[in-house]
């Protein structure tokens, strides 16, 4: 039975990468480590809360005496870490929690699966062991009209999420060149799905046209990103974590790229239709002043993780944002919980209800 620490899994991405392998594998134990910042939620994971291959452990990825203790007591065989702050607005209001979380975090599990992975005597590594970092494409800067990133573009992060994304990436590179360390890197494009907090674009967007909300526009929501559908972000980091070669980094991007403005048309005219709701139109579109250093385009190039894994995106934008909107609509209670601030009580309860 493969063990897994995965941090950060009450999250976005993390959560749906639980969904995603507790469905695909019945042999495997996920021990997730998550500090249940503002943006973890237990009601993302309530579904598989009785299921026993999925631990819940409430704590800091900076917390060495904790992290020891969860490498001695399940002997894991991957870390796989998803915790961060995550969001470039709070990054530019606040950034040294950003440093915390996303680079001291980092360099404290890298330190203990070092301890308990490494055998100093002997200066080798046990066998099957590795840790994967889950990076963004935010860590290469912003592109110009034409190209791609690939593995080997230079960092050159631009805010200071990315900054602190890129600084974890580059310790992690440090681990490996400097101990040998069995390590992998994914740097991926914005995700879309289930389960995202409504303070990133799309949740936002659908929660705001649903309730005849404004719908604030940076700049002239001409900046493009290359949207991936969450499920297939979690695929890829499974395949990487199984079968990537050590030491390498694997972009992941679905050539899925639309400016912001055509994202929030989409979502206007889907809601529309559905709802079948004049009420709902472009007159909701407020273009407000751009984000500080608002990066104009990313675009993946992801022909290495196609070519060596076999990966590729399953669900075109088309179908994502229609499964995307549906999963909305269908889950009013875990939005209008997120939105005004109940989940914080749910997660109270479970949590007391655990100790
Ligand atoms: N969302 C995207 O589009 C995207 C794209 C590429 C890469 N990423 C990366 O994927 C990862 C997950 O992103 P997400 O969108 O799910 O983020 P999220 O903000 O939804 O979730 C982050 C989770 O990490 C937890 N966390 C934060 N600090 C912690 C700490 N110090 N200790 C333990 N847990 C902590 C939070 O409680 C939360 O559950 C991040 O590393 C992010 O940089 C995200």
């Amino acid at each position: 039975m493969k063990r897994y620490l995965i941090t950060g899994c009450a999250g976005f991405i993390g959560s749906n990468f639980v969904h995603y392998m507790l469905k695909k594998y019945d042999d495997i134990l996920l021990v997730n480590l998550d500090k249940l910042t503002y943006a973890g939620n237990l009601e993302n994971l309530k579904s598989v809360e009785n299921d026993k291959r999925h631990i819940f452990v409430q704590g800091d990825i900076c917390d060495e005496k904790l992290v020891r203790e969860l490498f001695l007591k399940y002997d894991f065989d991957y870390v796989i870490n998803f915790a961060a702050e995550s969001h470039v607005d709070r990054s530019i209001k606040n950034p040294e929690i950003f440093v915390e979380s996303n680079v001291l975090g980092t360099v404290n599990l890298l330190q203990r699966a070092k301890d308990a992975w490494y055998d100093d005597k002997a200066k080798t590594w046990k066998e099957g062991k590795k840790y994967l970092q889950v990076s963004t494409d935010e860590v290469y800067g912003a592109l110009g009209p034409e190209g791609y990133f690939t593995e080997t573009t230079p960092l050159s992060p631009h805010s200071p999420y990315s900054s602190s994304k890129a600084s974890a990436d580059l310790f992690v590179k440090a681990f490996h060149d400097t101990y040998g360390m069995p390590i992998n890197i994914t740097r991926c494009s914005n995700n879309y799905g289930p389960y995202q907090f409504p303070e990133k674009l799309i949740p936002l967007m659908i929660n705001n046209v649903k309730h005849h909300k404004q719908l604030p526009v940076y700049g002239d929501g001409m900046q493009i990103r290359d949207w991936l559908y969450v499920e297939d972000h979690c695929k890829a980091i499974d395949m990487v974590c199984s079968n990537g070669k050590i030491g390498e980094v694997y972009n992941v991007g679905g050539h899925n790229e639309r400016p912001n403005i055509f994202i929030v048309k989409t979502i206007i005219s889907q809601l529309h239709d559905r709802l079948n709701d004049e009420e709902i139109s472009e007159a909701l579109i407020k273009h407000v002043e751009d984000r500080l250093g608002h990066d104009r385009r990313y675009g993946i190039d992801p022909e290495k993780i196609k070519n060596d894994l076999g990966w590729y995106p399953e669900t075109p934008f088309e179908k994502g944002i229609v499964l995307t909107i549906d999963w909305y609509l269908e889950n009013e209670e875990w939005m209008n919980n997120v939105t005004s601030g109940n989940y914080q009580k749910y997660y109270d309860e479970m949590y007391k209800a655990k100790v």
